[in-house]
């Protein structure tokens, strides 16, 4: 039975897109009776190819998939060039620092830093197609402008969020090989500046000889330290080059992309991103899923560091031709009624963001949105985490005044770009939840048998056909790719793309995430794994031994709770040392991943083979009972033990 449905308002649906569930059912059929000419049909209509693709999907390898085989395009002229006959004064990005200065990008400005920079990338730092361009960038222009820079040249960018500390950048460079570094001297932050390049230089210190140069962009004009022969000024060498630069034809499944996320085992695997295929999805959820037109101002608060960033603020909204806004700043910084402000400044049409945010400026300025006028805002998206019935019920009636849809998109690094949403025109909406797959999205909620979960089960969410924008492989390691995404659930036989979450579905269709189902945590919107903050805490000295949990956080969704166990009984301060291990944690990967509860316990729950029973720990730092049998463990005693000391001593 339909219930607590949020109908979509009429003045929407009447030119959207999509206007309503015929025209979504039509589409789904149209995907399922022809998968491929559903497929072809878009890519011809939306991507200016340079040569036409002669098959559209090849199997043969699966599941090493192949898209628009034959076909030669460049993402840079998709997002910029393709615009200038007919968009050339239109703003592509506004930019709008911390401090509130402002820069505004035509599509032709855009286009003439975009191939300044690729020349300059090319002439000065030899970089070649295929060649890996590490980008450790803050949110300003450049960012973005470096990111088509590669993309033009054929040079695959591997940009590293700014939080992430030195050992997590020098890891990531490695593993990529990247031989140029893309820089700032820093950036600004609640009003003051903050570094970057002294991250670089920490980084680079050791094993990074892959590296031949640094450009460096300056920004917030702080002393650097600097390396002749190595780091050179993007300010300077830019203004030497010419801006005519040809786009590089590249294959459809040629790279453009690397971005590191974190897996439930070892280190952070590098999520290969293909050309066409990318790009085509990108622009493609821009328009169904934002709703886009052509005069709005679009905004997605995200980082470029995340995927986030890449699809839905610099590719997704310049494949559309769309104005996208960049912010430098933090949506708290001088109050919590900075981002409605410049919602009502900039007439923003769609605003995106992640629940963590949305609760944070719940709490922090429930009265900020009555302040602004938000009247221009048409579509609400949520991303990265499940957003709870409360967060949602004041985005909708506060920030969109109950005349916007809310789109909760379902999607991951490695989906390239939305899976599960609704459609702001068509799709009835039931609050915190992500609805019904897209139109060519095979979502399918299954058992181990590869069956259909019966309604209000949970199931593994699988995607049981490949799509255009998938994960193409893992950088350096594709029996992990095959591992890590195809080991896990099976259709009809055959392996099927496993997301590691689980789902269900109701008894109206509608699909509600319930969260992963392996040892990832989700941080504020993050992705976490808990093998890589175990090893980052096991480098302090005193640790023996430490399992890592995710808790249910008010802000953050889920919280990091450590159990440590450490090599000496003697008394030792233990709120110094719960600080320094939050410190090792920010060296070896950045102060996202800092615990929010360390407790030192004597032994963890073990079973009599060695395997840690996280389900137990999970429990414990819930406050829940109990309910698994605790007989086969090793010491069944030590989860009387730990659970007083959790109700006693929690930091
Ligand atoms: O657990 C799901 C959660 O975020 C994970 C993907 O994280 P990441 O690759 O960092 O990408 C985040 C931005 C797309 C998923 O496996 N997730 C993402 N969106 C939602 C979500 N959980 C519930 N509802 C969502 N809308």
């Amino acid at each position: 039975m339909l219930q607590n449905i949020y109908q979509p308002h009429e003045e929407h649906s009447k030119d959207a897109r999509i206007k309503n569930m015929e025209e979504y059912h039509a589409l789904m059929n149209e995907a399922n009776t022809d998968y491929e000419g559903f497929w072809a049909k878009y890519a011809n209509e939306k991507i200016d190819w340079f040569k036409p693709f002669d098959k559209v999907l090849d199997e043969s390898n699966a599941p090493f998939y192949r898209w628009f085989d034959g076909g030669k395009l460049n993402v840079a002229h998709q997002c910029v060039d393709r615009h200038l006959d007919s968009r050339k004064n239109k703003a592509a990005i506004i930019f709008e620092g911390d401090n509130g200065d402002q820069r505004i990008l035509t599509y032709r400005e855009l286009a003439y830093e975009v191939n300044k920079t690729a020349n300059m990338f090319k002439n000065q730092f030899d970089i070649k197609k295929g060649d890996r361009v590490v980008l450790y960038m803050p949110m300003i222009p450049e960012a973005a402008i470096s990111m088509l820079a590669c993309a033009k040249i054929g040079a695959i960018h591997s940009v590293v969020f700014g939080g992430f500390s030195a050992e997590a950048l020098k890891d990531r460079i490695i593993d990529a090989e990247a031989k140029l570094v893309v820089t700032s001297d820093g950036a600004f932050r609640k009003g003051s500046p903050y570094m970057l390049k002294p991250v670089v230089d920490d980084a680079l210190k050791s094993g990074c000889e892959c590296v031949k140069a640094v450009c460096v962009v300056e920004r917030n004009g702080e002393d650097i330290h600097w390396e002749d022969g190595r780091d050179y000024s993007y300010n300077e060498l830019i203004k030497n080059e010419s801006p005519v630069c040809d786009a590089e034809p590249m294959d459809s499944e040629d790279p453009l992309f690397l971005l590191y996320t974190s897996g439930s085992t070892g280190k952070p695997k590098g999520v290969q991103h293909s050309s066409a295929g990318y790009i085509l999805w990108a622009q493609m959820t821009m328009e169904w899923v934002f709703d886009l037109k052509e005069n709005d101002t679009y905004w997605c608060t995200a980082d470029v560091g995340w995927i986030t960033g890449h699809t839905y603020i610099v590719y997704g909204p310049l494949a559309a031709g769309a104005t996208t806004i960049m912010f430098e700043g933090v949506p708290t910084f001088p109050d919590a009624g900075r981002c409605w402000k410049m919602v009502e400044e900039y007439q923003v049409n769609q605003f995106y963001t992640a629940p963590t945010a949305i609760r944070l400026l719940h709490k922090m300025g429930a009265d900020e949105p009555k302040k602004y006028n938000l009247s221009s805002l048409r579509t609400l998206g949520t991303v990265g985490e499940p957003i709870d019935p409360a967060a949602w019920k004041w985005y909708y009636d506060e920030i969109g005044n109950g005349k916007c849809a809310i789109v909760d998109t379902y999607w991951q690094t490695e989906t390239g770009g939305h899976m599960i949403s609704p459609l702001p025109g068509a799709t009835p909406i039931k609050p915190a939840c992500a609805t019904f797959p897209l139109p060519g999205i095979m979502a399918e909620i299954i058992d181990e048998n590869g069956e259909p979960t019966p309604i209000g089960e949970k199931g593994f969410m699988c995607i049981t056909k490949p799509w255009p924008s998938m994960i193409r492989d893992i950088w350096n390691d594709s029996d992990r790719f095959v591992k890590s995404y195809f080991g896990d659930c099976k259709k009809d036989g055959k392996p099927v793309y496993f997301t590691g979450d689980g789902a269900m579905i109701d008894e109206d269709g509608y699909i509600t995430i319930t969260g992963r189902t392996d040892d990832v945590i989700n941080v504020s919107g993050h992705r976490m794994g808990t093998a890589e903050v175990e090893a980052a805490v096991k480098k302090h000295a005193s640790v023996a031994a430490v399992a890592v949990v995710g808790k249910p956080h008010e802000i953050k969704g889920e919280g990091i709770f450590a159990y440590v166990v450490l090599k000496t009984d003697d008394n030792v301060a233990i709120e110094a040392l719960a600080k320094e291990i939050n410190n090792v944690i920010k060296q070896e990967i950045g102060a996202i991943a800092v615990c929010d509860d360390i407790v030192f316990v004597p032994d963890l729950p073990k079973t009599r083979s060695g395997k840690i029973m996280r389900r137990i720990l999970r429990s414990i730092a819930k406050g829940e009972e109990i309910t698994q049998d605790t007989s086969t463990l090793e010491d069944p005693s030590i989860v009387k033990t730990i659970e007083s000391i959790v109700n006693s001593c929690t930091i």
